[in-house]
């Protein structure tokens, strides 16, 4: 009999208070104000209010596929509203816009089903390559805003992405509709007060919301999770200080993006994807090439003004220190400001950027007058460059000048680093060859951006000389080939229990297993289930939990299963299940809405045991960024760690953390930022966060160049080394040498005409050889498996094959999810036909003992990260 974790009780638990509360007050810090004009904080916090737009009632908490999080109740802004004391007068049209809504969406859910069916797949898995379109918008009438009596008005503008397909650069999803214009307009005219709020996963066009003279302001209140709607009125009436900046950069066009002619469907080819913006890639593009943004990267005001003092720079070959004393010179309101750190290498051999992010602090809550000092440090050696002709990171002779401000656009430069001679800092070697390698944009003839006082600036600059002698080269000394393990105890059975105890070892256990044993432990436990229940919900014993490791080993060696839950807003669970007195599962046990239905209510008519699994949906992750505050992402991590506890769960599937390379990724809104350093800080902040917890840990993912939804399965990624190292896999490996996530997941897409969930050069050699990565790899679900029926490609050619599961293994890839006869099948005639060296099935194997070892499935588990106690930090800020 199945033993399931979840509770029987349906009432709402202290842990979800308690995660609410703590979430309702750290969101609202992370909300980007974009403009303001005076208007908030509100002054009048009780009395009526007028609030249109299409995220009024239906506020998006996050997105929709695997990143989706089944909470007991969702907070809208109405509510929000009501909540902190506010009449909500405009219900009229919000009631009308509903009843659009609701008339639209199950049309769209009927035809989805009949498409569902014609193919023989379940409607929720055809909706992520079909996205529901938002509906036209009623009008505003003259008599609606009669009768919201009252001279203040919010217009919330909504948009939804997700899983499995790109956005568009159309109206309603990138562009604004006509009638949201013709909307906003007509309210800024006939209100006194009016304010936009953005209630979006990603980059939307705001040309036209500042062309309009009538919004006061403009906040990017993104999507705050289930308790969204209290946030957002939180901040509104300044019960908490919005104090959020922007995490990637907001063009004046769309096309303005270096990536934006090619990127996904742009170009009508989705198979091949070329980089050829190479590193100029979000404000690296728009600084080096002069554009200026609508909103730049790094950019947010605060309800106050702040002085920011540079104290002090010092540099050694070691490391970069800055001491900013930070004054709030406002009168009124308390606030927080970012310090960032930009540097700007010199133009030698290599094109660099104009500048780019090398570290940042957030100071505490100053009040009017209040100072606080933050003495920043980061890496001398961060700065380097990777040069694919030495196949190493190099720091080329010549001045680095180090600029300090509170976003790209507004810094100062502080000081200049001489280099006497060009200094190797690391030696690798050369990985990712490409058959049609992609040839980098080059910044020859470009002039750069630059602003008035520049040149005097760097003149003035205080000088700080280094000698190349001082600093010396990293020599990565890569691991040869896994031997075979051979079982020197035949007699005797090793249990996962003397291994705990130190009585044997993991590799004695490990050469213990069959080739058989092995390969099941090295694919989830999918194998023989019906696909469509396997579809990110295959767990048995954490219902909707996406897949968990074998249990053929329990009973003679006590190798328990260890089980994986998508991340990253949380945790998406069955939020209610009902099952019958022998277990058996009588409800809809897929964690995904079924045709259309509050999937919270699913099964309440069917008589058995209840079960309930409510998760708090914390904010998405470019909200979490927005932030740069990374005790309050660690916070999150821990808040959501508490609940994989309770909920049973070992493995988070999260956080994601690809970089923004264009607004239209549908994913964007799972992943942080378009800056690699900002990413890599904060998926070790979410890490730390959760693995501070006892047997638990992270998974981050999708590693790696996995930038784009449509095609996803099978398309191939064309980068060169050098933009792969600086951008693409700099931030994985920032998260991984500070805080040892417990696993990684490899990406669907093909890197360089491999899978990635095949590259050893990306799995075996950087990851664990050059970065020191001591947790499991596992795969994306079904990149072994064909996809099309699933996913609306029948009859699809597609130009590249699936992935092959001995490649995996031979690749490091321990662990194949979900997991299919055919992967056990294949892995076994790998070895047995010597394609497959057992020395790399029994690697992978022990990779995996070695996890759940370590898990909470264990009495006695500690914290994970506890066994990494030098781990290095990319950013270190004091405060005095
Ligand atoms: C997604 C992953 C997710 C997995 C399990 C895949 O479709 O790409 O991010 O973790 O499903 O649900």
């Amino acid at each position: 009999m199945a033993k399931f974790y979840a509770t029987t009780k349906n009432d709402v638990s202290n842990r979800e208070i308690e995660h609410m509360i703590r979430v309702r007050k750290l969101a609202a810090e992370c909300m980007v104000l974009l403009e303001n004009d005076g208007v908030l904080p509100f002054k009048k916090k009780i009395g009526n209010i007028a609030l249109y737009g299409n995220g009024a009632r239906k506020t998006i908490k996050g997105g929709t596929g695997s990143g989706d999080v089944n909470s007991r109740s969702v907070v809208n802004i109405e509510q929000g509203l009501e909540a902190v004391g506010y009449t909500v007068t405009s219900k009229k049209w919000i009631e009308r816009y509903e009843k659009i809504y609701h008339n639209a969406f199950t049309q769209y859910w009927t035809k989805l089903e009949k498409d569902a069916k014609e193919v023989g797949v379940p409607a929720f898995a055809l909706r992520m390559s079909n996205p529901f379109s938002e509906p036209p918008l009623p009008m505003v009438k003259e008599s609606d805003v009669e009768s919201a009596d009252t001279n203040t008005a919010i217009y919330v503008l909504a948009r939804n992405s997700g899983e499995g397909a790109d956005r568009s650069e159309k109206e309603g999803d990138y562009l604004l509709t006509e009638d949201e214009k013709s909307i906003i307009i007509y309210l800024s005219e006939k209100f006194e007060q009016f304010i936009v709020l953005l209630n979006v996963g990603g980059v939307i066009d705001t040309k036209v919301l500042k062309s309009i003279p009538g919004i006061n302001a403009l906040v990017l209140i993104s999507q705050s999770g289930n308790i969204g709607g209290y946030a957002v009125a939180d901040m509104l009436v300044g019960a908490t200080i919005p104090s959020g900046k922007l995490t990637a950069t907001w063009a004046e066009n769309y096309n303005e993006y270096s990536s934006s002619e090619g990127f996904s469907s742009n170009d009508g080819n989705t198979d091949d994807e070329y980089y050829t913006e190479g590193i100029f890639t979000g404000y690296r593009y728009f600084d080096t090439f002069n554009i200026t943004p609508s909103y730049c990267f790094g950019y947010g005001l605060a309800l106050t003004t702040f002085q920011i003092q540079v104290e002090d720079v010092k540099a050694d070959s070691n490391e970069v220190t800055v001491a900013v004393k930070v004054t709030n010179t406002g009168s009124e309101n308390p606030g927080r400001e970012v310090v960032q750190i930009y540097s700007s290498a010199p133009q030698e051999h290599l094109e660099k950027p104009y500048q780019e992010l090398s570290a940042f602090g957030k100071t505490s809550m100053l009040k009017p007058g209040d100072s606080e000092t933050l003495i920043i440090s980061f890496k001398t050696t961060s700065m380097a460059s990777y040069s694919e002709e030495k196949s190493a990171w190099i720091m080329e002779a010549g001045s680095y000048y180090i600029r300090v401000g509170n976003s790209s656009r507004s810094t100062k430069v502080v000081a200049k680093i001489n280099l006497d001679k060009e200094v190797m800092t690391e030696k690798v070697m050369n990985l990712f060859k490409d058959e049609n390698p992609v040839k980098d944009m080059s910044i020859s003839g470009i002039q750069s951006y630059s602003y008035d006082g520049e040149v005097s600036e760097k003149e003035g600059a205080p000088v700080i000389t280094l000698s190349s002698v001082d600093f010396s080269c990293n020599i990565i000394e890569y691991h040869p080939a896994n031997d075979a393990l051979i079982d020197m105890n035949a007699n005797h059975k090793i249990t996962m229990d003397e291994v705990i105890s130190g009585k044997y070892t993991l590799d004695e256990l490990t050469a213990q297993l069959t080739v058989e044993e092995m390969a099941n432990l090295c694919c989830g436990t999918a194998k023989g289930l019906e696909i469509m229940s396997a579809v990110g919900s295959s767990s048995i014993t954490v219902p909707g939990a996406a897949g968990d490791t074998t249990t053929i080993m329990k009973e003679d060696r006590n190798i328990n299963e260890v089980i994986l839950a998508d991340g990253p807003a949380g945790l998406r669970l069955v939020p209610h299940f009902v099952a019958s007195d022998d277990g058996v599962i009588l409800s809809e046990s897929s964690a995904f809405t079924t045709e259309g239905k509050d999937i919270r209510k699913v099964g309440e008519e069917i008589e058995g045991t209840h079960y309930y699994q409510y998760c708090t949906a914390i904010p998405i992750a470019t909200l979490l960024a927005s932030s740069w505050d990374m005790e309050l992402i660690e916070e999150c991590g821990y808040i959501v760690g508490k609940e994989m506890q309770e909920m049973h769960v070992t493995l988070w599937l999260a956080p994601g953390m690809n970089n923004h390379r264009n607004p239209l990724c549908g994913r964007n809104f799972e992943y942080y930022s378009e800056d690699p350093l900002l990413s890599g800080m904060c998926a070790a902040a979410s890490t730390k966060g959760a693995q501070s917890i006892a047997g638990i840990g992270t998974t981050i993912k999708h590693f790696a160049a996995n930038n784009q939804e449509n095609n996803r399965f099978l398309s191939c990624s064309h980068v060169s080394e050098r933009a792969l190292r600086e951008i693409y896999i700099k931030s994985f490996e920032i998260a991984i040498k500070t805080a040892q996530p417990m696993s990684i997941m490899s990406s669907y897409n093909l890197l360089n005409g491999i899978h990635t969930a095949n590259s050893r050069d990306l799995l075996t050699t950087v990851a664990r050889n050059e970065w020191g990565f001591a947790g499991i790899v596992m795969t994306d679900w079904f990149t072994t498996q064909n996809m099309d029926m699933l996913f609306g490609g029948v009859g699809k050619k597609n130009k590249y094959d699936i992935s092959s599961p001995t490649m995996c293994i031979y690749a490091g890839n321990d662990l194949i999810m979900p997991g299919s006869d055919n992967d056990i099948d294949s892995i076994i005639a790998g070895v047995q036909s010597g394609e497959l060296n057992l020395g790399d099935l029994q690697a992978c194997a022990k990779h995996i003992l070695n996890i759940i070892m370590r898990s909470h499935q264990y009495k006695g588990a500690k914290p994970y990260s506890e066994q990494f106690t030098e781990l290095p930090y990319a950013v270190n800020v004091k405060k005095q």
